[in-house]
């Protein structure tokens, strides 16, 4: 299937490493040029030489704190004047820290929704007047399971997860006035940097391989280019009729009715 994805510009935050710099190779696979942020300036260039060495692609890249206004700014601008517009914005920088709710004080909250809420919240708004001005767009905000499935060790990502999937469906409702499509994504355990950092310190009595088997019913984790082949669906042509709605890939993790 031809995603006709050929010749679009995507917006990728949190580009250069698991999930997103995945959806970053796969987007330029498809013929998409990529623009990608992240803090660090390091990874960003490697993900960009890897992008780079598949043929036709146009990658930019800009170091950017999303936690901080105007870095989101610079990173929307950049990517309007270096490619002329935006076409798909993947939110999808973002972590939450694991804790006990009596240890986590309020600036615990705080630091966490700034990233993973409000830098989606300010990217989008940003990102929706270019949109909206060219009468097409897709916004894809990379989620997250723990918002369907509220845990007491990980409070302030699924709060911020529950919203997110709230927040994408109120604005796919604003994005259809203006042909603007908003889609969530819903990933459950996917093997990232992050989560090899969880497994290596397993439970006790199981090892690193049991941690990953118990994941998911289907007894792995997810990889993250599995996630990636469905950011690029969303993204794509191919699901102009899919919009408002936030789509689960978790091995079938969670057994609840929503998701
Ligand atoms: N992996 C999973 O199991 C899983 C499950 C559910 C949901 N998710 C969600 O999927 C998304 C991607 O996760 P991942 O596992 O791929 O994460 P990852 O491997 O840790 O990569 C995170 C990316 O975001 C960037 N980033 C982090 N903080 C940033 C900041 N303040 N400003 C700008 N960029 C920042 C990182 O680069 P720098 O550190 O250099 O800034 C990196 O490029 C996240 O939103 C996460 O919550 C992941």
């Amino acid at each position: 299937m031809d995603l006709q994805l050929a010749g679009k510009i995507a917006l990728i935050t949190g580009g250069s490493k698991g999930i997103g710099r995945a959806t970053a190779l796969r987007f330029v696979e498809e013929g998409a040029s990529v623009m990608l942020c992240a803090r660090g300036a390091e990874a960003l260039d490697e993900a960009a030489a890897l992008a780079r060495k598949l043929e036709g692609a146009r990658v930019a890249t800009m170091p950017a704190d999303l936690t901080r206004l105007e870095d989101i700014r610079g990173v929307v601008a950049r990517c309007a004047s270096e490619f002329g517009r935006i076409d798909i914005l993947v939110n999808n920088a973002g972590s939450a820290r694991p804790g006990e709710f009596q240890k986590l004080g309020d600036e615990d909250w705080h630091d966490d929704f700034e990233l993973k809420f409000f830098g989606y919240v300010r990217m989008a708004r940003e990102v929706m007047p270019i949109m909206a001005g060219a009468g097409s767009g897709v916004i894809v905000n990379v989620i997250g399971t723990g918002g369907l499935r509220p845990a007491a060790g990980y409070m302030i990502g699924g709060a911020a997860n529950a919203a997110l999937n709230h927040f994408t469906k109120a604005l796919a409702g604003e994005g259809a006035k203006h042909r603007v499509r908003v889609v969530g994504v819903n990933p459950g355990p996917i093997l990232t940097e992050r989560l090899k950092r969880f497994a290596e310190r397993p439970a006790p009595g199981h090892s690193v391989e049991e941690t990953y088997a118990r994941m998911t019913p289907i007894g792995r984790p997810g990889a993250p280019e599995e996630v990636a082949d469905l950011i690029a669906f969303l993204a794509s042509p191919r699901a102009a009729f899919i919009t408002g709605a936030n789509v689960t890939i978790d091995g079938g993790a969670n057994p609840g009715l929503i998701g």
